[in-house]
Parts: C-alpha cells; sequence; structure tokens
C-alpha cells in the first residue's frame, strides 16, 4: 500500500489537464492556481506525482485519515467475498443501521442508505413533502446542499435568488460578525431565530406551509458558523408549529467533526425529524444516509417504496462499520476535542496579531478564519484568503476558501489530527499571512 511513488508513471500536469477538460467537460473545478496531482494518501498526507508531500487541512471526506488500514481491510475483504444490494438480506448493513442508529439521539433509530449526500437531502425532502403533505422549504440563504435538481434549488449559493422557486424561502443564517445582529447584542439567538417566522408568512403569502428546515449544522458555505444559544431550539418550534419537519444536514458537521458530540445538531440540544449525513462516513468510499423516526418512515412507506441500487450494499456497509470501529479504537471524539482546542485557541490568538484576520469561527476540527482589509468596515479581502490559500499550497499545506464573499479560509482536516500537524498549520499559516 505505501509504495514509494515513481513519478514518471503518471502523465503530466498539462497534459493531464488538457485530457481532463475534453475527457469530462468544462463543468469541473480543480483547486489552487497550480493544480494538485494526488497519487497517494496516508492518514493526514497526501503527495503528488511528483513525490511532494502535503498536510491536509482540509479533506473531511478521509475522516478518520487516507486509507486507514482497517476501512480498507474491510473493504476489500468484503469486496473479495460479495457486493449486492438491499433486496438480499445481509448481516452488515443491518449491524450498521442499528450501529448507526445507536450514535443518534432520541426516536432517531431508522436508517435509509443512499451514496452521496445530495441523494440523502433529495430523500428527506421528498419524506418532509410526503409525510406533512407541506410543499415548502426553509433554508438558509448561500446553503449548498447538493446536486440533484431539487437540492440544487435548496442549494442558495448556486443560482440568483431571483430563479428561486415558489415554494422556498431563504433565511439570513445567525452571523453576528457581519450578520443583521452582531457580538454584543442581546438574544441573538431569538432576533436571528425570528428569520424562520417571517419565512413561514412568507411561504404561506405563497399558499405554501414548509414541509421542512434543512440546515447545515455548522453554516459551512456561509463560512462556518456556531449557532447562537437558543437558535435552532426557536426555530424548530416556529417550523413544527405548521405541521413542517426539521432537517439536519450532517454531511460537514457529523462523525465527532465539532468535538463535543457525535452529532453537530447535539451542541444545541435540539434532536430533528430526519438527519441526513454523507462524505465522512465512509472514510472516502461512498456511503450517506438518511436517518429518522420509525413514525416517519412509515408513514413514508405507506406511499412510497425505497430502492437504491448501491445504497446500503455489503461493502459499503463494511466500510461505515469499520469507520465506527475505528472512531471508537482510536478516541477520535477526544482527538477533535483536545487538537481542535489547542488550534482554535491559537488561532483566535492569530486574529490579535494580524489586522487581516478579522474573525475566526468554528470548533473542533472545523475552523473559518475570515480575512478582511479593514477591521471597522469588514470590508472583505478575498484575493488576501486566495493569496494565503496559494502560500500554504506551496508550501505544503492543503487548506480551501469559502463564505459567500469567498474570504474565509477553511481549515477541516482528517480527525486524526495531531497537536503536532496544527503546530505545522499554524507556523505556515503564519508566514502566508505574514506574505499577503
Ligand atoms: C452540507 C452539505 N450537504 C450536502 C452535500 C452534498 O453531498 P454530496 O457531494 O455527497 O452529494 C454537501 C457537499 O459538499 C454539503 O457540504
Amino acid at each position: 500500500m505505501n509504495q514509494p511513488v515513481v513519478s514518471d508513471t503518471f502523465a503530466t500536469d498539462s497534459e493531464l489537464l488538457r485530457r481532463r477538460e475534453s475527457a469530462m467537460g468544462p463543468a469541473y473545478r480543480l483547486f489552487y492556481e497550480k493544480p494538485v496531482h494526488l497519487v497517494r494518501g496516508e492518514g493526514v498526507w497526501l503527495h503528488d506525482s511528483e513525490g511532494r508531500k502535503y498536510l491536509d487541512c482540509y479533506n473531511n471526506v478521509a475522516s478518520v485519515g487516507h486509507c486507514h488500514p482497517n476501512v480498507v481491510d474491510a473493504l476489500t475483504r468484503q469486496a473479495s467475498t460479495l457486493n449486492t444490494h438491499t433486496r438480499y438480506l445481509h448481516d452488515h448493513v443491518v449491524n450498521y443501521a442499528e450501529r448507526l442508529a445507536a450514535t443518534l439521539p432520541g426516536d432517531l433509530s431508522v436508517c435509509m442508505f443512499v451514496c452521496t449526500g445530495s441523494e440523502a437531502n433529495d430523500l428527506a425532502f421528498r419524506m418532509a413533502r410526503t409525510v406533512t403533505g407541506n410543499q415548502g422549504a426553509i433554508v438558509m440563504e448561500n446553503a449548498y446542499h447538493g446536486n440533484s435538481i431539487v437540492v440544487t434549488e435548496l442549494s442558495t449559493e448556486e443560482y440568483p435568488a431571483a430563479e428561486r422557486p415558489d415554494y422556498l424561502v431563504a433565511i439570513e443564517p445567525p452571523n453576528p460578525y457581519r450578520g443583521s445582529y452582531r457580538h454584543g447584542e442581546p438574544a441573538l439567538g431569538a432576533k436571528y431565530a425570528a428569520f424562520a417566522g417571517d419565512a413561514i408568512e412568507d411561504l404561506a403569502e405563497r399558499g405554501h406551509q414548509p414541509a421542512m428546515f434543512l440546515c447545515d449544522s455548522i453554516f459551512d458555505s456561509n463560512g462556518a458558523l456556531t449557532a447562537p444559544k437558543g437558535y435552532f431550539h426557536k426555530v424548530y418550534e416556529q417550523v413544527r408549529a405548521t405541521g413542517g419537519l426539521c432537517v439536519a444536514d450532517e454531511v460537514q458537521s457529523g462523525l465527532c467533526r465539532l468535538g463535543d458530540h457525535m452529532w453537530g445538531f447535539e451542541d444545541s440540544g435540539v434532536i430533528p425529524d430526519i438527519v441526513t449525513m454523507g462524505k465522512p462516513i465512509g472514510d472516502g468510499h461512498p456511503l450517506a444516509a438518511v436517518v429518522t423516526t420509525p413514525a416517519i418512515a412509515e408513514e413514508f412507506s405507506r406511499k412510497f417504496r425505497y430502492f437504491n441500487t448501491f445504497g446500503g450494499n455489503p461493502v459499503s456497509a463494511a466500510a461505515g462499520l469499520a469507520v465506527l470501529d475505528v472512531i471508537e479504537r482510536e478516541k477520535i471524539l477526544q482527538n477533535v476535542h483536545d487538537v481542535g482546542t489547542f488550534l482554535g485557541s491559537k488561532l483566535k490568538a492569530l486574529a490579535e496579531k494580524y489586522e487581516l484576520v478579522g474573525d475566526v469561527r468554528g470548533k473542533g476540527l472545523f475552523y473559518g478564519v475570515e480575512i478582511v482589509r479593514d477591521r471597522a468596515t469588514l470590508e472583505p479581502g478575498e484575493a488576501e484568503a486566495q493569496g494565503v490559500r496559494e502560500f500554504l499550497r506551496e508550501n505544503g499545506v492543503l487548506v480551501g476558501t469559502t463564505g459567500p464573499l469567498n474570504n474565509v479560509v477553511k481549515i477541516r482536516p482528517p480527525m486524526v489530527f495531531s497537536k503536532s500537524n496544527a503546530e505545522l498549520l499554524l507556523e505556515t499559516l503564519e508566514q502566508a499571512l505574514d506574505s499577503v
């Protein structure tokens, strides 16, 4: 598995770029001005075709580390034994459904398997519409939830507001750094939650009621936000009063990522009606799920059967089980908490040293570092954020940028990230901030 990379076995970057565009078309995007041509991963490290090594501070999909040997072993053993689908009995998929459900609170005990977060959100919306009889949806401004037709509509960052369908209202996310209500004001949770009440009224004027309120618990595409106290409670209360369901999109925030609980919504003490999850649960293998209550699953099944050829196949279930084993054995939640606390406090200290660092947000191993040109006007430093990202890439550390203004440096490493990995990131980040 860990054979040294022989660079001349790979196409040159320029040749691969040309062939990629012609074979895959122009819709795809690459990270970085000089794309990274990766050939191997191990833990928190990625290796390119020329033998360069990068500290991965971005990829949450490789949740317990790139090519974790236990996950690879579980995958290969099951792939060489049998792969089928959910129309046959198989132990792995049932074991996985039970173990996954056991990580969730309340009545969230029925798992339906899909392959991507997009499919999970698509199914959640179909369930919500079926069960409530309502058609509407409330999401955040600048949300991202996936790529099917309907989920693209729910992904308000993807297209102009004027093109939103009639059933959809987007509300302002709780951003006390630059939103309508700022740090220091009282009752931030209630004030931001009131936007959900306005959305319900807007929908009613158009003849709709919400089937669901859908929210990513870490507001990733809004630059990593933490809901203020009481926010989700108050939003859920209003949505449920109209008969709507509350759906937590845990594709980003789930599986220990935020360091205090297995699932991001647990930080707020709410229990959603439906939870969608994807990316990290298969450690790189395409595995995703919708978890709901027996009552909702039952009501949905009165109208629809569900089959997904690859969702819930035994190889994917083996990967999911291995990931849950690693999380327990390697005490991943504790690691995220400990390394995340260290990293978060050091990142916050950067805001005191560098004028450019306007705000540091997030928790666990998910941080957004917002770059501004002027702390008083909050003028976004988009070019500077890109400069930081590119400097880091050139110096062997991979991060991303995000947010509605594209000025937030996103740090979200595999969760086996260590304190010394964090120190290397911080040291290189300081050099990057000095350079822009
Ligand atoms: C919050 C959130 N939900 C859903 C998705 C869609 O997941 P997938 O790309 O697996 O379809 C993403 C993907 O980035 C996401 O960030």
